[in-house]
């Protein structure tokens, strides 16, 4: 129909939707909620409230913050049958494919919030994506260790129910230290939302042909798995394992740098930010306060990724290519300081980002102008040909 294409590899020039959620300046590296700047959230607010900013636009009053936390809290319970599902899996699965088939079997089980017309089951749909998914990450990971269920407990808030979730046995108390529930917290909201980020895209595109929004968000769970997506952060902290020692960061740097060497920096790069990852500042002092405070400050691992960062930013190879750390480049020192395996790193990173991608989910669906998603390509394969016949190929 004469539309003339021009073909961009990562899409990042072309604009796939319009949305009032979430800034980013990939140049001057500000990322803002609603207008806040993420560092500002990060000091100031906590997870449930940049929650409510994400969902409604605004930060909310003190009575309209507890009626949503309240709501959250007594959401947080899974159907008891979703036992079963956790209990499929070889106990060594990765806890993502968990998540990925958990979300997705939910709209079996919460019929009441799947009809997407209805603007009241879109708001419960919102509620239990955020309240349930650190009950669905905490049993994955209890399940991969062989470890009772532990359920969530009211009296606690969100991130300090996750670590209880996650750390608690039903033998013996635990009690959730304050402060690594603060740094969880702070780790939830610095990956809360990112704009149109692959897994956002992706929920987007699913709910656009109306699927129902836990089959939607199963989707971004799924993108966001990738190594060069959410599974970064594993990617990393693998990474500077394997890199071990100070010494051996040149070698390193040196095949990142090789164009036939498939090793890329993990945790370094990022599709729209060609300036520092705001959120990597803030995950970077969290690391610094996080160690210190569970009195570790001489772990080699933080010492090879601060020698890396220092190295890697005076390269001209990543100078040029405006290669900065990014978000996963400190969460998983902070994540393995905290007693996660590397491959509960991704499953956090989802359960954080899950109130961005029902955020954007609700933003979309709530259009009445809202179309199905519908990607074109630049055609680069045969001209228009007849079909031969086998015996005169
Ligand atoms: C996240 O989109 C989002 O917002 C994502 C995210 C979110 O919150 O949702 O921010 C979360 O996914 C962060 C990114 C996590 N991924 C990694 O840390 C994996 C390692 N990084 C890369 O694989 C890479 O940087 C990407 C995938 C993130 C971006 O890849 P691009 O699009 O190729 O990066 P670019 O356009 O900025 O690359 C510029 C150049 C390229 O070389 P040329 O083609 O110009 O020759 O730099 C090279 C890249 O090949 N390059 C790297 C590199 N990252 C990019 N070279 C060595 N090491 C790296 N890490």
């Amino acid at each position: 129909d004469g539309d003339v294409f021009t073909f961009d590899p990562g899409f990042t020039s072309t604009a796939s939707c319009q949305s009032s959620i979430t800034y980013i300046d990939g140049d001057l590296g500000e990322l803002l909620h609603r207008g806040y700047p993420i560092d500002e959230l990060a000091d100031k607010s906590h997870y449930l409230e940049v929650c409510y900013l994400l969902l409604y636009g605004e930060l909310p009053t003190a009575a309209q913050l507890e009626d949503f936390e309240t709501r959250v809290t007594r959401h947080t319970m899974l159907h008891e049958q979703m036992q079963y599902f956790f209990r499929g899996f070889r106990r060594d699965a990765h806890p993502m494919a968990i998540m990925v088939g958990v979300v997705g079997a939910m709209s079996a089980f919460y019929h009441d919030s799947t009809d997407i017309s209805d603007p009241w089951q879109r708001e419960v749909a919102a509620i239990r994506m955020i309240a349930k998914m650190p009950t669905i990450a905490a049993w994955a990971y209890k399940y991969s260790i062989g470890q009772p269920f532990v359920y969530p407990r009211n009296n606690l808030d969100y991130a300090a129910n996750f670590l209880h979730m996650c750390f608690a046995v039903p033998s013996e108390e635990y009690v959730v230290d304050p402060i690594l529930a603060k740094a969880m917290d702070r780790i939830m909201m610095l990956h809360a939302d990112h704009e149109q980020n692959a897994s956002t895209s992706t929920v987007r595109l699913a709910g656009s042909s109306g699927a129902n929004p836990f089959a939607s968000i199963a989707a971004g769970i799924a993108c966001l798995w990738g190594p060069a997506h959410g599974g970064a952060n594993q990617a990393c902290l693998e990474m500077l394992r394997q890199i071990g020692t100070v010494d051996n960061i040149p070698e390193y740097i040196k095949r990142a740098k090789d164009k036939d060497d498939p090793f890329r920096l993990m945790g370094f790069g990022h599709r729209v930010y060609k300036n520092f990852d705001p959120r990597a500042k803030v995950m970077k002092e969290s690391a610094d306060e996080v160690l210190n405070l569970l009195g570790i400050e001489d772990n080699e691992t933080l010492k090879v990724a601060k020698e890396l960062e220092r190295i890697a930013l005076e390269d001209e190879f990543f100078v040029e290519k405006k290669l900065y750390p990014n978000v996963d480049f400190y969460s998983g020192i902070i994540l393995e300081a905290m007693g996660f395996p590397t491959s509960m790193f991704t499953p956090i990173f989802a359960l954080s980002r899950t109130v961005g991608w029902i955020s954007q989910w609700k933003e979309m669906i709530g259009d009445p102008q809202q179309k199905i998603g519908r990607p074109r390509q630049l055609y680069t394969g045969a001209p228009r040909r007849s079909y031969s016949e086998v015996e005169d190929r």
